[in-house]
């Protein structure tokens, strides 16, 4: 099931980008001066590439899908998740916008946005992988075409062409724009 793998690869870039995050978030409450700029790219990720598009694929094609065979329990907690994510979302976002390097004390608001986003989101992602996964697998074979079709339109709607590169450029990117700040 090729909308299995696409959504699989999606978690595991979404997984590093938060061992990432969580790294520069704590050295950011150490007061270690942590470019501002790894943050607001990072923030930016997370509200286009994990909630615009990738929330929105399970959310507009997927769900429908698992409900119409009955999965319904499932979906409701999974799209609950989303919504919680999208409130942690918010309010990591504020704590990005008013975070200055070497303040500790901002470090320490962001840290802990940071920590409850990431542990809903790495959670929420164990749970797709060990339930939706298979309820996906399930489904009838037209599905799966119906599921890729859609997912390529949301990604062009949402995200626009060339913005999934410049993701992965970012990701790349990341472990030289962090050389220099500690693990804590
Ligand atoms: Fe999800
Ligand atoms: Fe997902």
């Amino acid at each position: 099931m090729k909308a299995v793998d696409t959504l699989g690869e999606e978690h595991n870039a979404v997984l590093v980008v938060l061992s990432r995050l969580k790294q520069a978030a704590r050295a950011a409450a150490e007061g270690q001066e942590v470019p501002a700029d790894v943050f607001i790219d990072i923030g930016e990720f997370l509200s286009v590439f994990v909630d615009r598009c990738h929330h929105a694929k399970e959310e507009a094609v997927i769900f429908p899908l698992l409900r119409e065979q009955g999965d319904n329990s499932l979906v409701d907690r999974l799209a609950a998740d989303h919504e919680t994510g999208r409130h942690l979302a918010a309010e990591l976002a504020r704590t990005i916008e008013n975070y200055i390097p070497g303040n500790a004390d901002a470090g320490q608001r962001l840290a802990q946005a940071v920590e409850a986003y990431s542990n809903l989101l790495e959670q929420h992602i164990q749970d797709e992988t060990e339930l939706l996964f298979p309820a996906m697998i399930r489904l009838r074979r037209e599905a799966d075409l119906q599921i890729v079709r859609a997912c390529d339109r949301i990604e062009v709607e949402e995200i626009g062409e060339g913005t999934h590169e410049r993701f992965h450029a970012m990701i790349d990117s990341l472990p030289g724009r962090l050389e220099g700040v500690h693990q804590g």
